[in-house]
């Protein structure tokens, strides 16, 4: 698939469906950097597994493998099941699949648009023949796949404008790239885009405790797109700040509110308080799949807590003392008085963020049929 690794930067696609239609291919992040394994997963509960634990993470990459996830359930009932299919059995089953994926991850909203596409879907093709329903949700869950990836390339064009020609040392949080979407990234993209137009780039990944996203997956990942990357450990973000050395900051979100308050990965809010701090520019990439309109602020974003093992560094090596608490939010909200602009794939917003958002959603949340995004014009 050559047209697919130029838009990649020649990265791995995180996720994809098998050629039959039956499994999820999807690229376990846990063994990355050190090994690159596919896994066949040909149930619904590998699939939650493989979202719960992280083997799949990034918000829209979770909202594509759960589409997947159903479409390829659906496809295995079908033609498994003795004809007639009875479509109560198949929609009973293909509803407690999906609010079993729902529950996976509670933070990046993508899952549940995703979900709800899915579902809409279903609904709509659910008293046609069975076979073209099965078809119905496969061919959604690639549209979702194909959008994020368009979505993610006009990303790409329109925060390569905020890049100085003469080039920038650009410091990232978590892993927004390839790897956690269908498309070249969030906030990857405008590095990468900027990068193939010859701008210098010096690309600097925090590491991103516990789970070392930035460490294992971005640095690996703008290596493999000839990016020239550092890695720093969180804490060292501020002083890399006061020595200069970062002219802008992109990250990428998992749930943006209507105001403009911005979820992502645990450390992003302490970046954005030390770029305000150093006069740097904090800007926020995403496709509009994840801002959220249903949530007025960010204090109505649902943060995931992951398990206290993670800090503790596993029962081998622990590196916290037995009886001492450990604190463990996955992600943080930053204010959206920090973020200097949004890069999304409809353009650039400035601030006031809430009306800008509501333009950018527009009336029907800036969907087409089923709540998919409608991409009839842009660059
Ligand atoms: O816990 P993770 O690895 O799923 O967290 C990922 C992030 O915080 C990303 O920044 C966000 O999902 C945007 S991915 C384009």
């Amino acid at each position: 698939m050559p047209e697919e690794t130029h838009a990649r930067e020649g990265i791995p696609l995180p996720v994809r469906r098998s050629e039959d239609g039956k499994a999820v291919l999807l690229l376990d992040q846990t063994l990355l950097p050190t090994e690159e394994r596919y896994l066949r997963l040909e149930s619904l509960d590998e699939v939650a597994e493989a979202i719960s634990s992280l083997r799949v993470r990034g918000a829209p990459a979770i909202g594509i493998t759960a589409a997947f996830g159903l479409a390829t359930a659906t496809r295995r009932r079908v033609e498994t099941h003795p004809e007639p299919v009875d479509i109560t059995v198949l929609r009973s089953a293909f509803q407690s699949d999906s609010r079993q994926l729902r529950r996976t991850r509670p933070t990046a909203v993508n899952l549940p648009w995703a979900l709800d596409r899915m579902e809409s879907v279903f609904e709509s093709a659910e008293s046609g023949p069975v076979p073209a329903l099965a078809r119905a949700l496969e061919d959604e869950a690639d549209r979702i796949a194909g959008e994020d990836r368009e979505m993610c390339r006009r990303i790409g064009l329109h925060g390569r404008e905020l890049i100085p020609e003469d080039g920038a040392g650009i410091l990232t949080h978590c892993n927004a790239g390839a790897l956690a979407t269908g498309g070249m990234g969030t906030a990857l993209a405008p590095v990468y885009t900027a990068h193939k137009m010859g701008i210098p780039i010096r690309l600097f990944a925090g590491e991103t405790r516990p789970l070392l996203q930035g460490a294992r997956l971005t640095a690996w990942e703008a290596q493999r797109a000839g990016v020239e990357v550092e890695v720093l450990t969180d804490s060292m973000a501020p002083a890399l700040m006061a020595q200069g050395r970062v002219d802008l900051v992109i990250v990428g979100a998992d749930r943006v509110a209507a105001n403009g308050d911005v979820a992502n990965k645990i450390g992003t809010y302490g970046v954005a308080v030390s770029a305000r701090h150093h006069g740097i520019p904090f800007y926020v990439a995403l496709p509009r799949s994840t801002f959220d309109p249903a949530a007025l602020s960010g204090a109505q974003i649902p943060i995931e807590f992951r398990d206290p093992m993670e800090v503790r560094g596993g029962r081998d090596k622990s590196t916290v003392p037995e009886g001492a608490g450990v604190w463990n939010p996955a992600f943080d909200v930053t204010p959206s008085h920090l973020v200097t602009a949004f890069i999304t794939d409809g353009g650039v917003l400035r601030p006031p963020y809430e009306p800008a958002i509501a333009d950018l959603l527009g009336a029907g949340g800036g969907k087409g049929p089923h709540g998919g995004v409608d991409l009839e014009e842009g660059p």
